[in-house]
């Protein structure tokens, strides 16, 4: 009887304190802003009265604020057009105030938080720090109340392009689970979504013209068990976007402030097209979706005009559903085997007068031949998106790619300097800091199983995307930097989320 008194009595008087305790809010946040500058005073008091006001085209961004409020206390806010209050939270544009895009400043006060930023994409990542800032309520008893510490928060960007790719071809990712990576992305203010669409384990963007790369690219019929062994499991794998479906997730991604670059990888990685076209390979087949990782020996043929036509014409129709100003050709691993042996592929050579020289094998710039014509298709189409431009793995400078194109650097940083240094526009993925599918523990008994590697959390953090081997002009070609999630040991969603977070 006793100790039942006194439990209930300690519980009271717990209740009593956490009434009295607000929980407050934690500026220390990733990405850590640029200024954090607090001052002394009352604190801002967040609670369901207050109300998000908002300049004409800030409704969304106050939408989301709201949104994330509410998930994390149980009530959404209020959100109105902002007509001069002084009280509540504010959402400005203030481009006058900044020196470049993608800004913003969030100046709390004991009445009033005003996030202003350059633009509104600026303004959406005042709100992501704020969010991220509030108190996580860890109880089912949500507190009404919060404190916000009154000061300034100034951010802006390094880089204009901050990218993360992901790999739904080895192994497919559901929409819903997108969106979802979508939103971590927003969260840690990632600006451009690399999307792989097409692999020689699986083609996953619907294509009219080539309704077979779905109908039966999209599909293996099992795959390979463990490290690439001999044994194979017999389960049916696969699944695709259609158009539809992909409007809806770059619409998805633009309200986030996010830009979709879509994939299609070529001329090597595309042993998934050609089992549905086998004419397009220089043996002919036939050729399965892959049931294997690695590299695989068949490639398009460069020597067939109907593959470099397909190829264009996948791309044309890449092009209108996307309003990227990147398209992303691929050009990583092309084994040039097939093409020694090809007729058509060395008649091509020939008809090209393209010749080997001390540094590249001419089926290396029959490759760049097959790069910068599709680099001309996608820079034909800038009427509708001016100054549209090619991103390529780092292989593609190896032959005589054109200085349009953007050289994603994965290899090293190496590709990266010498890209800069000729010319190119340059994105730095480094699978040395960069490919968050290798293990982030060197304990990997207690580690999902993955590719390999050992990435911890700290090199990541280490990564210096401007080398000092560039000079200052040269490194204005490096435009920013960006995370690669491949999943060929990623079968789950739940360990996508685990690799990236
Ligand atoms: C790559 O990792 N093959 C670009
Ligand atoms: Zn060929």
């Amino acid at each position: 009887m006793k100790k039942i008194s006194f439990a209930l009595f300690a519980a009271l008087i717990l209740t009593a304190c956490t009434k009295q305790q607000l929980p407050v809010a934690n500026y220390d946040i990733i990405p850590q802003p640029k200024e954090v500058r607090l001052d002394d005073g009352k604190p801002f008091e967040l609670s369901p009265k207050t109300i998000i006001h908002y300049e004409a085209n800030l409704q969304r961004e106050a939408q989301f604020l709201s949104e994330y409020v509410n998930d994390i206390f149980g009530y959404a806010l209020k959100t109105q057009e902002y007509q001069g209050q002084t009280d509540g939270i504010v959402l400005k544009l203030s481009p006058a105030d900044f020196n470049q895009a993608e800004a913003y400043e969030i100046n709390i006060t004991p009445k009033q938080i005003t996030i202003k930023g350059a633009d509104a994409a600026g303004v959406f990542y005042g709100i992501q720090t704020l969010r991220k800032s509030l108190p996580i309520q860890t109880s089912n008893l949500k507190p009404q109340t919060s404190q916000l510490p009154c000061g300034t928060i100034r951010d802006w960007p390094n880089f204009a392009y901050r990218g993360m790719h992901l790999d739904p071809c080895r192994h497919f990712i559901d929409l819903d689970s997108v969106k979802i990576y979508l939103d971590m992305m927003a969260m840690h203010n990632m600006n451009q979504f690399h999307f792989h669409l097409s692999e020689d384990q699986g083609w996953r963007i619907e294509i009219k013209k080539y309704p077979e790369l779905t109908e039966i690219g999209a599909y293996r019929n099992g795959t390979v068990i463990g490290h690439n062994g001999n044994l194979y499991d017999t389960i049916r794998h696969g699944g695709f976007y259609t158009q539809d479906e992909l409007r809806d997730l770059i619409q998805y991604a633009a309200e986030r402030h996010i830009n979709i670059i879509p994939e299609i990888d070529l001329p090597g990685h595309m042993q998934a097209a050609l089992a549905c076209y086998p004419n397009m390979g220089c043996t002919g087949g036939p050729y399965e979706v892959w049931r294997r990782w690695g590299v695989s020996d068949d490639v398009l043929c460069a020597g067939n005009e109907e593959a470099m036509q397909f190829a264009e014409n996948v791309l044309n129709e890449v092009i209108d559903l996307f309003p990227s100003p990147y398209i992303h050709i691929g050009g990583d691993e092309c084994p040039k085997v097939r093409w020694e042996k090809c007729p058509k592929c060395q008649a091509k050579i020939k008809e090209l007068g393209i010749k080997g020289d001390g540094r590249f094998s001419k089926e290396d710039y029959l490759q760049s031949y097959v790069m910068n014509r599709m680099a001309k298709v996608v820079e034909a189409r800038g009427r509708r998106v001016i100054g549209r431009r090619v991103i390529g793995w780092d292989e593609i400078l190896e032959g005589n790619v054109s200085e349009t194109a953007i050289i994603m650097s994965w290899r090293g940083i190496e590709g990266g300097i010498e890209a800069a240094q000729k010319g190119h526009d340059v994105i730095m993925t480094p699978l040395s800091h960069l490919y968050f599918d290798y293990y982030q523990s060197e304990d990997i008994a207690n580690e999902p199983a993955c590719i390999g590697g050992y990435l911890p959390v700290e090199r990541v953090y280490e990564f210096q995307p401007l080398p000092s081997e560039l000079t200052p002009e040269e490194q204005k070609h490096i435009i920013g930097v960006q995370a690669n999630i491949w999943t060929e040991y990623i079968a789950h969603f739940w360990h996508v989320q685990y690799m990236a977070a």
